[in-house]
């Protein structure tokens, strides 16, 4: 029996694949390289010593998940795939909802039609929209500001609708806070295409010499130096929390959501200051006006995933910014 990773090429998935192997899990990857570049399956097999079977596909495509289904034997899915740029999700909005949303109708459809009933997905934090208050527990309420969040959002009603009509069903939705980081042996890591929209891989690229210099959205928010503060979380601990998760989803019913961060907020400018320290470099920055929807504070409450999962994170900010540079320096060309 194997865990069928959707998207497992890409910056989560490929770090979560890496531990599954590392823990003596069977694994297939199917992934559509819309975001990422096959050479990742060859760094996971080096990494790992361990091999796996990939199958280059798009979710959309129906008649090829049925065929991955049919010749495999799938226990679980960890449901990774998906566009997630907030800016463009505003442009392209039916782009978003038809490749998110339909890709997952099609994922659970033919999951149903093989028996197949055990599913982990990538939430975010973006459900909770703009927060009164943090830390996040799981129960406040959602709502979302652009459309990648609101196919997050409708993907978690349609699983709860589904483990509420099919009671053989069991699902968790891990919603995470802002992963960054790199595996540490630099092999893999964060690669978006183009211009970054987040804040660690565009300080990678300024310090690597690509971008003159970052621009800081907004010193005026409420907090204690004016910049955003987000809860970042090494990507090494959040694949971590997938194979918590696996474990739980096979012994349990029923739909549960957990909030995957450190607990702990940091600003802007402790994440630019932090990365100077962790690799000895200067960054060189700008104030920039507020970025339209960014939000002032948003920090999880993680006790539930410690309690119920027994999963907490464990790397720290340095870690962070040495893993996401060691990669960035290794890999740039
Ligand atoms: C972090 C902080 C910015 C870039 C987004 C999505 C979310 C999730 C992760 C993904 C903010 C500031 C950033 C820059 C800056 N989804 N910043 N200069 O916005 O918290 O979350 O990514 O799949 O859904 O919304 O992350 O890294 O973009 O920003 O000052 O060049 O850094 O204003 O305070 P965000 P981020």
């Amino acid at each position: 029996m194997a865990v069928l990773l959707t998207g497992g090429l890409g910056y989560i998935g490929s770090h979560t694949a890496v531990e599954l192997l590392n823990s003596g899990e069977e694994i297939i990857i199917l992934d559509n390289l819309s975001n990422c570049k096959r050479e990742v399956a060859d760094k996971i097999r080096e990494i790992t010593n361990k091999d796996f079977k990939l199958y280059i596909a798009d979710l959309l495509n129906r008649a090829d998940i049925e065929k991955i289904f049919e010749d495999n034997s799938i226990s679980e899915v960890i449901h990774f795939a998906g566009l997630k740029a907030v800016g463009e999700s505003c442009e392209k909005p039916l782009e978003y909802y038809h490749n998110n949303i339909t890709g997952t109708l099609i994922l659970l459809e033919t999951m149903r039609k093989y028996g197949c009933n055990k599913i982990v997905f990538s939430s975010s934090a973006t459900v909770y929209g703009n927060p009164k208050t943090v830390p996040i527990t799981e129960d406040f309420p959602l709502s979302t500001t652009n459309p990648y969040g609101t196919t997050k959002l409708f993907i978690e009603q349609i699983l709860q609708d589904t483990v509420k009509a099919y009671p053989e069903w069991s699902c968790i939705n891990l919603r995470y806070f802002n992963p960054v980081g790199a595996h540490s042996s630099g092999k893999i890591g964060e690669d978006p295409n183009g211009i970054p929209n987040n804040l660690m891989p565009y300080i990678n690229l300024v310090a690597a010499g690509k971008l003159d210099h970052l621009n800081v959205f907004g010193n005026d928010y409420d907090t204690k130096d004016g910049t955003g503060v987000r809860d970042y979380i090494h990507v090494v601990d959040l694949s971590l929390a997938h194979l918590k998760a696996l474990e739980k989803l096979r012994n349990m019913q029923g739909i549960e959501v957990y909030n995957i961060g450190t607990g702990e907020g940091y600003s802007v400018l402790d994440i630019v200051h932090a990365f100077e320290k962790a690799n000895d470099l200067t960054i060189k920055y700008e104030i920039a006006p507020r970025r339209v929807g960014d939000i002032a504070t948003c920090y999880a409450d993680a006790t539930k995933a410690k309690v119920e999962l027994g999963w907490k994170a464990t790397k720290s900010l340095e870690d962070m910014c040495k893993d996401a540079w060691n990669y960035t320096k290794n890999n740039i060309k």
